[in-house]
């Protein structure tokens, strides 16, 4: 278990959402609407110690990219040591910013839309003001034929995605802690 996770769960628990990180079977759970191919662009919204971010680059071919967001500077710094190699091959890049600033970074990067929107974001804590400026980043972000897929303890914010995705429920994952539902979303 990441102490860095948990000692800065321990400041910041509304933005970090739990104060263990999730398990790789919720990682494989949230991965399972995903194929991959060389051109395919996947997005990673609070990526915190990595969990979803090692399942993702265990399946990227060569060619495909994950651009990470982690806006906690301390978990950030842990993503660049941990993933040293896939930051300097290019298949990862991670972004140390706020998730809402994704359309940004994709003009930054020349990257139109992502395929993928993978999120660990605790959204569910947010306000419906800040979780409305993430669901309207992640559409304009997001390719037509896109999918994102969030995971969630409580469906509070699913009602919400319902409003601006067309947004179903995919699954509960048992092996996380606590369990969680996870929910995939495209547009309308
Ligand atoms: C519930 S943790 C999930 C971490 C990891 N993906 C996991 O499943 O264990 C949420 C992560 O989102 C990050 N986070 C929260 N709000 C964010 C925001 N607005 N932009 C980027 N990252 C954010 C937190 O710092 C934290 O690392």
């Amino acid at each position: 278990m990441s102490l860095v996770f948990t000692k800065e769960a321990l400041k910041k628990i509304r933005t970090q959402g739990s104060i263990i990180p999730s398990s790789s079977a919720l990682g494989r759970r949230m991965l399972r609407p995903l194929i991959i191919r060389p051109d395919t662009v996947i997005v990673e919204l609070g990526a915190g110690t990595g969990i979803f971010t090692k399942e993702i680059m265990g399946r990227l071919p060569a060619g495909a990219k994950l651009i990470a967001f982690e806006n906690n500077r301390a978990l950030a710094e842990k993503l660049r040591v941990d993933f040293h190699d896939d930051l300097a091959s290019g298949g990862l890049i991670l972004v140390e910013d706020d998730a809402a600033a994704l359309g940004d970074h994709l003009r930054r990067l020349n990257i139109p839309q992502a395929h993928y929107i993978v999120s660990g974001l605790p959204i569910g804590n947010f306000s419906r003001t800040a979780r409305q400026k993430i669901f309207d980043a992640i559409y304009a972000g997001m390719r037509d034929d896109g999918i994102y897929v969030q995971f969630q303890y409580l469906l509070a914010s699913w009602l919400h995605a319902r409003k601006v995705f067309r947004a179903k429920i995919i699954g509960f994952e048992l092996r996380n802690i606590p369990p969680a539902f996870v929910y995939s979303c495209r547009k309308k």
